[in-house]
This record gives C-alpha cells, structure tokens and sequence, in this order.
C-alpha cells in the first residue's frame, strides 16, 4: 500500500526535475540584441557607433536578460560609453572584430574608447577588439605634442562581471583597466601589441577589490599587469607575459594620501624576454600608501631583464626626481619557487626606503642564473626579512 502511494509521488518527482531542466534554461536564454538590426556595417566601410549605442540603450532596458550581439565581421566604431545599470542580467557576445577608426583623436568626457559605467552583472564573451593605436604610436615616435589616446576597454564603478576570451589587440595605451570595481573576473584572456609600443600596457587595476585573471597571453610595450593604488584581493593565475615591463604594483606614492595595495597573490606566471618579472614600484615622495600581504609564487622567468625587482626610487624619467625617501610602507611579500633565467648579472634587486624600510619580505626557493649558467647576483638596500630553501642568487636581506 505505500509503495503505492509512494509510486506516483517518485513519477512526479521526475518529472518535476525533468520539466525545470528542460525549461530552465529556455526561461533563462537572454533576448538578442544584434547591433546588425540596429544599422551597424559589419563590413567595417562605415562606421557602427550610433547603432552601437542604440543597441545598447534598448538591451539595457530590457526586462528579461539581453544579450548585446556583435555577429561575425568588422565593427568600425568611435567612443562607446556603456552606461548600466540594466534593468537586467547582460549579455555581451562578440563574434567579430570591434574596431576603432584610426583617425580618432582623444576623448574628453569619457575616459576610454569603450567604457562600462556602472554595470552590475555582465558576462562579456570573445571577439576582437582592436584599438588601431598604430597612428598614435608613430605619432609618439616623432612628436611630444602627440595626444593622450584612449585606453580601449574601461570597467569603471562595475561590478560582478565575467569577461571570456577576450582579445585585446593594438590598443592606443591601456588595453583594459578596472577603475572603482568590484568582483570582475578575467578568464582566458590575449592581449597582443608590438613590443616598442609606448604605454600599451595589458590589464590595468586601480582602486579595485576582488579582481580575478585567470588565463591570459599578455605580450605588449609596457606592464602586461599593472596594480595602481587601491588594488585589494586581487587574485592573478597562469598568465604569460612577455615582451613587455612585467606584472607591477605601482607606481605609488604620486600622492601624500593615498589608498594602499593588499591581499594580491600571482601564481603560474611565465615571463619571455620581459623587461621585469614582478616589481613592486614607488617614488621617493611621501605617502601614507602600503603594500601589504602579496604573494608572488611558482613563476618561471625566461631571459627577464629583472626577474624580482622592488625600486622605491622610480623615476623613470631621471629628470626632477624626488628624495625625500619613499612613504610607502611594504610589510609583507612572499617570493616563492622562482626559477629561470635574468638576462643581468643583478636577478634580485630590493631597493627599499630609506624612510621606510621594507619588512617581512620572504625568499623561497629561489633559482635564477644570470645567462644560461652563470650565478646571479643580488642586490638589497634597506630590505628585512627571511630566507629559504634554494638561495641563488645568495640572498641578502637583512634581518
Ligand atoms: C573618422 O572616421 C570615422 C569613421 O570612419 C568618420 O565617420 C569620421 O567622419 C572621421 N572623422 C574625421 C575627423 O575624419
Ligand atoms: C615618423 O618618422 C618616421 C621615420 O623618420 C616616418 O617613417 C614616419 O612616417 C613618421 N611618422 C609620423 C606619424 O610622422
Ligand atoms: C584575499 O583575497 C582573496 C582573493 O584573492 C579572497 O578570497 C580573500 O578573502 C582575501 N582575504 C582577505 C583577508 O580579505
């Protein structure tokens, strides 16, 4: 008699999760916006930004999730500000190449080519996206009157986004940068610019926490991951760099007050002719700024410049340098399992502050050969702390 009863229920059951499989996700599939319907060439003869920017206020007020859909082809587009919030979970499929003209000059009210401005909850998917910097980088070559140009991807005041297979190429300066977000997650990411470049950094990140990049081929003209001021819980996984300046924290003290770096762990990182491998970089000025609480570990370093590098004296012009030792406080960073090549004698240089010494620096098994064979060097200036297991170079820190 109970089976009975009980017969029926388990039917049920079935089908109940039988019918919430099969109609999750048709409820959940977003309504398509394709920049097409809305008047963009995608054979790149003219230019697509007004269509671009209609398709985009429609998706966005949308009450079911939108996917704004950028089909197979050539995008030519001009300043994009891609303001939210939306009324609901986007969608930002890419299938083509999303290009700048290259004639454009620089923004003065938005900040960047193409910029998310207050977005909450966003997965943005494949594609190209190309920032033509070509121009701007010849311009650079010749002239000083030369303008800014445009970082090509902004996240600015977002949240929970979810970017996958993006590709960056030719930017006009940054490629991407996170300003004033939270919760984005980089996944399997390339950026590609030619290695004389100026400024053409990969990822950016400055006053940011929770900030994810797992997965990238960085090979750019400067830092391939830079962390500004303010950059906290920033977690960064098997990146290739190289050629380019390396993965930073810094530059800090630009400012006497100003927000600190923590909690940033880099692991599986290989570095290819880089000019740096992980720099942490600050001026001699004042500052209340820190670093705290990094871990750099399990990277390779194949013919860096400088594979660990802290320069509390940066200055990279050499003109108008400030003295008056660096404020910025580091306590606390791990170099774990390092092993490779440096292309100069000195592999590890910790030039700490005068003013501010740097604390609880930790060397593990660290394994670099000047060259091919011959030993390293290390260098250490006001710098404390401890060492471990492997020591090539010799370490000399403090204690
Ligand atoms: C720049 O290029 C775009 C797209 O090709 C075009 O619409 C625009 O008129 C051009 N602007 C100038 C100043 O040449
Ligand atoms: C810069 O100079 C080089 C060689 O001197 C020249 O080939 C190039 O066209 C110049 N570029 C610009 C933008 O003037
Ligand atoms: C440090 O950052 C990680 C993300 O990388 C986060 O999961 C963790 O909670 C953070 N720790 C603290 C103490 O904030």
């Amino acid at each position: 008699m109970a089976q009975y009863l009980c017969l029926p229920n388990f039917f049920l059951l079935h089908l109940l999760i039988l019918a919430t499989l099969i109609s999750k996700p048709i409820l959940a599939d977003p309504v398509r916006y394709d920049v097409t319907q809305f008047g963009a060439d995608k054979t790149g003869s003219y230019g697509s930004t007004k269509a671009f920017r209609t398709t985009w206020k429609v998706a966005c007020q949308s009450t079911k999730p939108a996917e704004f859909y950028v089909p197979e082809g050539v995008f030519l587009v001009g300043y994009l500000l891609f303001e939210g919030p939306c009324k609901s979970f986007m969608s930002f499929t890419n299938s083509g190449t999303i290009k700048a003209p290259l004639n454009y000059s620089n923004p003065t009210v938005i900040g960047a080519w193409i910029k998310f401005h207050s977005v909450f909850g966003m997965s943005f998917t494949g594609g190209i996206i190309d920032g033509s910097g070509g121009r701007l980088w010849a311009c650079k070559s010749n002239k000083s009157d030369c303008p800014l140009g445009s970082t090509s991807v902004q996240f600015s005041h977002c949240s929970k986004i979810t970017t996958k297979r993006l590709t960056a190429i030719n930017s006009q300066i940054f490629h991407f940068a996170i300003h004033a977000s939270e919760d984005i997650k980089m996944h399997a990411t390339v950026i590609k610019a030619p290695e004389n470049s100026p400024n053409t950094d990969g990822i950016h990140i400055q006053q940011s926490k929770g900030i994810e990049i797992i997965g990238a081929s960085i090979q750019t003209g400067d830092d391939c991951i830079s962390m500004g001021v303010g950059s906290s819980n920033i977690y960064i996984e098997n990146v290739h760099c190289g050629p380019g300046h390396g993965i930073s924290i810094g530059s800090l003290a630009n400012r006497a007050i100003e927000e600190g770096v923590s909690n940033v762990t880099v692991k599986e990182v290989e570095f290819t002719g880089s000019t740096n491998g992980f720099r942490i970089k600050s001026w001699a000025r004042k500052s209340n700024g820190f670093v705290r609480n990094v871990l750099f570990e399990n990277a390779i370093m194949n013919d860096v410049r400088n594979p660990i590098t802290i320069d509390q004296n940066y200055c990279p012009s050499g003109n108008n340098c400030p003295t008056e030792g660096s404020g910025i406080k580091i306590n606390g960073v791990t170099y774990n399992h390092i092993r490779g090549t440096s292309t100069t004698r000195v592999a590890v240089n910790l030039n700490c502050s005068p003013t501010n010494p740097c604390r609880g620096i930790t060397l593990t098994n660290i394994d670099l050969t000047y060259s091919k064979s011959q030993p390293a060097l290390s260098y250490c200036k006001n710098a404390h702390g401890v060492t471990s297991g492997k020591a090539n170079p010799p370490s000399c820190l403090a204690s």
